[in-house]
């Protein structure tokens, strides 16, 4: 495995708190009695609060990281097309939506609302699916390409920014 110095790194540290997101919400998921509408309303619950953080996660790598390597690869005239299109098959929108979607079924008798959680479940455990191979190619196929078209002190500011907007410290 490539090993990149921490100060450059711009992936391990947001990408430890999005797995534990995942773990999270995978605890959240198993231990839901989607029989009981309480129960049900407080997992849309964490799940929207969740969900908006890997939101917030995938526009600041859209923003800061990929925005700023597709100048660099731009100004060596450089197309890389997976840089464009990292993030256009990784269900959030759709996760969102299906979480918001919930809050109606929650109101629903027992037997739907357990359809429901049937469902949610298979789509949480699809996304976490891709997601997971996800990060390990970002941390994998993008890490190096940013450490070949950025300088060392630019990659350590990219860091600190990149860490800043995810509002870990
Ligand atoms: Fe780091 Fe694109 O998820």
């Amino acid at each position: 495995e490539p090993h990149w110095p921490e100060e450059v790194d711009v992936f391990t540290v947001p990408h430890t708190r999005m797995k534990k997101l995942i773990h999270l919400y995978n605890n959240l998921v198993t231990s839901t009695d989607f029989r009981d509408k309480i129960h049900l309303t407080c997992l849309l619950q964490n799940l929207h609060c969740v969900f908006t953080e890997l939101k917030a996660h995938e526009q600041i790598e859209n923003t800061y990281i990929m925005g700023e390597l597709r100048n660099k690869l731009h100004a060596a005239s450089i197309r890389n097309p997976a840089v464009c299109n990292c993030h256009s098959d990784n269900r959030l929108t759709e996760m969102q939506d299906l979480v918001m979607d919930g809050y109606q079924w929650a109101e629903k008798p027992q037997r739907e609302r357990q359809v429901y959680g049937r469902k949610l479940r298979m789509a949480l455990e699809d996304f976490t699916q891709n997601f997971l191979p996800h990060m390990d190619m970002e941390e994998q196929v993008f890490q190096p390409m940013l450490m070949e078209y950025f300088s060392y002190e630019e990659l350590k500011a990219l860091k600190v920014k990149v860490i800043k907007q995810h509002g870990i410290s």
